[in-house]
C-alpha cells in the first residue's frame, strides 16, 4: 500500500476527471460506478461489521458505536471481533459467515489487510458492498470504499510534534538523539503512519538535526509485532542498553498511545529521564500522562465521527444514493485507488488539549480535572 504523493500532473488529471462529470465527490453531479451498480436494498437489512483484535481503545469503542448506531438507523447489526489468537483465520471465517448470512454491506477493520481478498471477493459476488474501515484492504479490487482518518497526515503530525517537543523540552540545542518505532507490519496503516512521519523527520536526519543513535531507521527494524506493548517495551529496553549507556535519549517517535506508554515505562524502569514521546488515539491513560507533562502528544481521531460517517454511507447504499467520498486519489491498495472518505486527525498536546477535546466530553472532563 502506498500513499500517493499528489503531483501537479495528478491534480490536472483529477480536475479533468471532475470536469468530465465522472467524479463521485460530494455534491458532484456525476455518477459513481459503484453507486450506479447499487440500486439500494431493503430497509432493516443485516450489516456486517468485522473488527480486529482490541489493540487499542478505539477498537473497543467502535464495536459498541456500530451496534448502537446501526440499530438506531433501522439496520440489523452483526458486529464481530477477531479474537487475539488465530486472528486472521477467525476474521476470514467471520466475514465469510456475514456473506453467507446475506449482509448487504460489510464494514471491515482488517486484522491483516493483505489476507482478505478471497472473502471480499465472495462478498462482491454475493452483491454486498465492502467498506474498509480505518485500515485499507490491499491487493484486491473488491473493496468499494475506504473510510478513515487520513493516516499519512497522522504520521506528519507525529513527526511535527516530535520536532516541536524536542525544541521545547530537550533542554539543549540540536542535534537531538531520537529512536523510531512503527506499528504492526500486518496493518496497512503502519507503513502510512511511518511514511508520513518520515516525510517530516528524514530531512532533519539528513541535515544532522536528528541523530538516530541505534541507526535503526528502516521500517522493518522499527516494527512492533501485533501492536503489542510488551514488544515495544522489550525493544526500548534493548535500545537503551545498546545505545544509551552514555548518550541521552531526547525523543521517540511512537505510532500510538499504547506503545508510547510502554516506551515510557521502559525508560523510567532504566532510571532515565523521560524523552519527548509522541502517540495516537487519545487513550485515557495517555491523556492523563500528557496533562501530567510525561507523554508529549497524542492524536485525536474521534471514533464517534468515523463510525457515524460509515453508517451514513450504509444509509446512502441502502437508498441507492450516491455515496459520499471526498478523496479519489490518495489511497492505492495495490490494485486500484479506493474511493475514500477521509477525516482530519488533530494533534493534541498539553497546550491545546482543552480545545482539541471540546467535543469529546469524557476527555474534556479529564483535561479539566488537571486545571
Ligand atoms: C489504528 C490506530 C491504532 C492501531 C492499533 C491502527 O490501524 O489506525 O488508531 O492505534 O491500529 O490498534
Amino acid at each position: 500500500m502506498k500513499k500517493i504523493i499528489v503531483t501537479a500532473t495528478a491534480l490536472v488529471a483529477a480536475a479533468a476527471f471532475t470536469l468530465t462529470g465522472c467524479s463521485s465527490e460530494r455534491g458532484g453531479t456525476g455518477t459513481d460506478p459503484a453507486a450506479e451498480e447499487a440500486s439500494g436494498f431493503e430497509e432493516g437489512a443485516t450489516i456486517g461489521v468485522a473488527l480486529p483484535d482490541k489493540t487499542s481503545e478505539n477498537w473497543v469503542l467502535a464495536g459498541k458505536l456500530f451496534t448502537d448506531g446501526l440499530e438506531a438507523a433501522g439496520f440489523k447489526a452483526d458486529v464481530q471481533y477477531a479474537p487475539a489468537s488465530n486472528t486472521v483465520a477467525e476474521q476470514q471465517n467471520q466475514i465469510q459467515a456475514m456473506v453467507t448470512g446475506g449482509a448487504k454491506v460489510i464494514i471491515i477493520g482488517a486484522k491483516d489487510g493483505k489476507q482478505l481478498s478471497t472473502q471480499v471477493e465472495a462478498a462482491r459476488d454475493a452483491g454486498a458492498t465492502v467498506i474498509a474501515y480505518d485500515r485499507l484492504i490491499e491487493n484486491t479490487d473488491a473493496v468499494d470504499y475506504y473510510v478513515a482518518f487520513d493516516n499519512f497526515r497522522v504520521g506528519e503530525l507525529q513527526g511535527e510534534a516530535l520536532l516541536e517537543g524536542l525544541a521545547e523540552r530537550a533542554g539543549h540545542e540540536a542535534p537531538y538523539n531520537i529512536e523510531l518505532f512503527s506499528g504492526s507490519p500486518d496493518d496497512a496503516n503502519s507503513k502510512v503512519f511511518f511514511d508520513g512521519a518520515m516525510s517530516v523527520l528524514q530531512p532533519k536526519i539528513d541535515d544532522g538535526t536528528l541523530n538516530v543513535v541505534s541507526g535503526q531507521t528502516e521500517i522493518a527494524q522499527t516494527a512492533t509485532e501485533g501492536w503489542k506493548a510488551e514488544n515495544a517495551q522489550r525493544r526500548m529496553d534493548s535500545l537503551l542498553t545498546a545505545s544509551y549507556s552514555s548518550e541521552t535519549l531526547d525523543g521517540v517517535l511512537s505510532p500510538n498511545d499504547t506503545l508510547a506508554r510502554a516506551i515510557i515505562t521502559s525508560v523510567q524502569g532504566a532510571g532515565k529521564p523521560v524523552p519527548v514521546v509522541t502517540g495516537q488515539d487519545s487513550e485515557v491513560e495517555s491523556v492523563k500522562s500528557i496533562m501530567e507533562g510525561i507523554q508529549y502528544s497524542t492524536i485525536n481521531k474521534d471514533t464517534t465521527l468515523l463510525v457515524e460517517q460509515s453508517i451514513k454511507m450504509v444509509g446512502q447504499l441502502q437508498k441507492g444514493d450516491e455515496v459520499d467520498v471526498n478523496d479519489t486519489e490518495s489511497y492505492d491498495n495495490g490494485v486500484k485507488i479506493v474511493d475514500s472518505y477521509l477525516l482530519d486527525p488533530v494533534i493534541v498536546t498539553k497546550e491545546n488539549a482543552e480545545e482539541a477535546y471540546a467535543n469529546v466530553p469524557s476527555l474534556l472532563e479529564i483535561v479539566k480535572s488537571y486545571q
